[in-house]
C-alpha cells in the first residue's frame, strides 16, 4: 500500500522544543489546506461499504490536478521504501530563518538517508503487508536494537528573502520542489537514531508533534498548508491526549521553562508564577511574544509576498465606531449612566499606571466622554463630607 511516511522529528533545545513534522517526498497532495480533509477522506473507506476504495482515490487526484507531482513521486518507486530507515525525510514546507543580525532567509530541509534508498517492488510490498503488518516498525526497533543505528544527514536549501519575491516558482506552493540548481543543498547536521522507545504508550502515542512549535530564530512562511497545520495539530493533541498534553515529559522542553497562558484545564500539575495573571499582554512582567523574534511584522506586512490578510480601510480604526454610540446613538440620560458605569469600574483599579491608562483609552474613544470619566473617578475617590468628619 503506497502511503507518504510521516517523518516526525523533535529538537529539544535550550530554547524550547522544535518540531518538525514531515513526510517521506519534498511535496504534497494538495497547497490548499481547506482541502485537507476532502484528501484525507478520500483516501479512507466508502461510508457505505467500510472499504478503501481505489475510485475514491483517482476521483480526487484527478479532480485536483495539483496533486500530480505527489503521485508521481507516490507510485514511483519511492512511495515503497523498502524500510523506514531507507528513505529520505522533508520538512516539505518552506520555513523561516533569520540569524542573529535579523536577517530571514527561506528554508527547506531535507534529511538524507545514510543507508541509502531502497525499494520494495510492488509484489514484494504486497506479500510483505500479508506476511508481516508490523515489518516496518520491527525493522526499525531491530536494527537499533542491534547497535546499528540509522542515520541521516541534514542538509538545507536556503532562499534569501527577496529572491521570493520573484522566483520563477512560488516558493510556498507545497506542491513543487526548489531545484537544486537553484538553491543548493548545504549540510547542517547529522541524526542518528540510537536509543528506541522504553515504554511505547508514553513515548509514543503520547508524543505531540506540531508545526507550530517553533524555536527563536525559526518562523513559519506565508504558505497556508503550514499556516493551516499549525491550528490544526495543537487542536488534534488537546483532543487525542488532553488540555496540559504539552506537560508530558515526552512533550515538554527539557531546558527551557514553558511560558505560556493556557495551562489551567484537567490534569494541570505544575503552574507559573502564581501573582501573573493568565492573560497577553499584561503590565506585570509576565511572558508575552516577542514579535521581533517570531514571524509578525515582516511577511505579513510585505505585499509582494502574499498571504493576504486583510489591509485596514479608512474607517477601520479601533475607536470611531464606539464615539459615534456615545456622541450620535445614545441620549443625555445613556451617556450619564455609561460614565457612570465605566467610573465605577475604572475607579476601583489598583494601579496608577493601568488606571491613566483607562482614562487615555476613554479620551480616544471621545474626549468628552474622557474627561467626564476622568472627573467621575477624581469625585468618587475625594474624601466625602462624612468621611471628613470622622
Ligand atoms: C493542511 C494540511 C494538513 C493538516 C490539516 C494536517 C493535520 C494533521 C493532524 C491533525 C495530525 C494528527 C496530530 C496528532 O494528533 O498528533 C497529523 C499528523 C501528521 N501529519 Fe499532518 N496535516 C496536514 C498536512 C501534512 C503534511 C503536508 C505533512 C508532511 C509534510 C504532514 C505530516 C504529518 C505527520 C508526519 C503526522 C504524524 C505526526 C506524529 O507522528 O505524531 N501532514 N496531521
Amino acid at each position: 500500500w503506497r502511503d507518504p511516511r510521516g517523518f516526525a522529528v523533535k529538537f529539544y533545545t535550550t530554547e524550547g522544543n522544535y518540531d518538525l513534522v514531515g513526510n517521506n517526498t519534498p511535496i504534497f497532495f494538495i497547497r490548499d489546506a481547506i482541502k485537507f480533509p476532502d484528501f484525507i477522506h478520500s483516501q479512507k473507506r466508502m461510508p457505505g461499504s467500510g472499504l478503501r476504495d481505489h475510485d475514491m482515490q483517482w476521483d480526487f487526484w484527478s479532480l485536483n490536478p495539483a496533486t500530480a507531482h505527489q503521485v508521481t513521486w507516490l507510485m514511483g518507486d519511492r512511495g515503497l521504501p523498502r524500510t523506514l530507515r531507507h528513505m529520505d525525510g522533508f520538512g516539505s514546507h518552506t520555513y523561516q530563518w533569520i540569524n542573529a543580525e535579523g536577517e530571514r532567509f527561506w528554508v527547506k530541509y531535507h534529511f538524507k538517508t545514510e543507508q541509502g534508498n531502497e525499494f520494495f517492488t510492488q509484489a514484494q510490498a504486497d506479500e510483505m503487508a500479508g506476511k508481516d503488518a508490523d515489518f516496518h516498525r520491527r525493522d526499525l526497533r531491530e536494527a537499533i536494537e542491534r547497535g546499528d543505528y540509522p542515520a541521516w544527514t541534514l542538509y538545507v536549501q536556503i532562499m534569501p528573502y527577496e529572491d521570493a519575491k520573484t522566483y520563477r516558482i512560488n516558493p510556498f506552493d507545497l506542491t513543487k520542489v526548489w531545484p537544486h540548481s537553484d538553491y543548493p543543498l548545504v549540510k547542517v547536521g547529522r541524526m542518528v537514531l540510537d536509543r528506541n522507545p522504553q515504554n511505547f504508550f508514553a513515548e509514543i502515542e503520547q508524543a505531540a508533534f506540531s508545526p507550530s512549535n517553533f524555536v527563536p530564530g525559526i518562523a513559519a512562511s506565508p504558505d497556508k498548508m503550514l499556516l493551516g497545520r499549525i491550528f490544526s495539530y495543537p487542536d488534534a493533541h488537546r483532543y487525542r491526549i488532553g488540555t496540559n498534553f504539552a506537560q508530558l515529559p515526552v512533550n515538554a522542553p527539557h531546558a527551557a521553562p514553558v511560558n505560556n497562558y493556557s495551562h489551567d484545564g484537567s490534569m494541570r500539575y505544575n503552574f507559573n508564577d502564581p501573582s501573573v495573571p493568565t492573560y497577553a499582554p499584561n503590565s506585570l512582567g509576565g511572558p508575552h511574544a516577542d514579535a521581533a523574534r517570531a514571524g509578525e511584522g515582516n511577511w505579513e506586512s510585505d505585499g509582494s509576498l502574499v498571504r493576504t490578510a486583510y489591509t485596514l480601510r479608512a474607517e477601520d480604526d479601533d475607536f470611531s465606531q464606539a464615539r459615534t454610540l456615545y456622541e450620535v446613538t445614545m441620549d443625555d440620560a445613556q451617556r450619564e449612566r455609561l460614565v457612570s458605569n465605566i467610573a465605577g469600574h475604572v475607579g476601583a483599579v489598583r494601579s496608577d499606571e493601568i488606571r491613566e491608562r483607562a482614562f487615555t483609552y476613554w479620551e480616544n474613544v471621545h474626549p468628552e466622554l474622557g474627561s467626564r470619566v476622568r472627573e467621575a473617578v477624581a469625585a468618587a475617590a475625594a474624601p466625602s463630607s462624612c468621611g471628613a468628619a470622622a
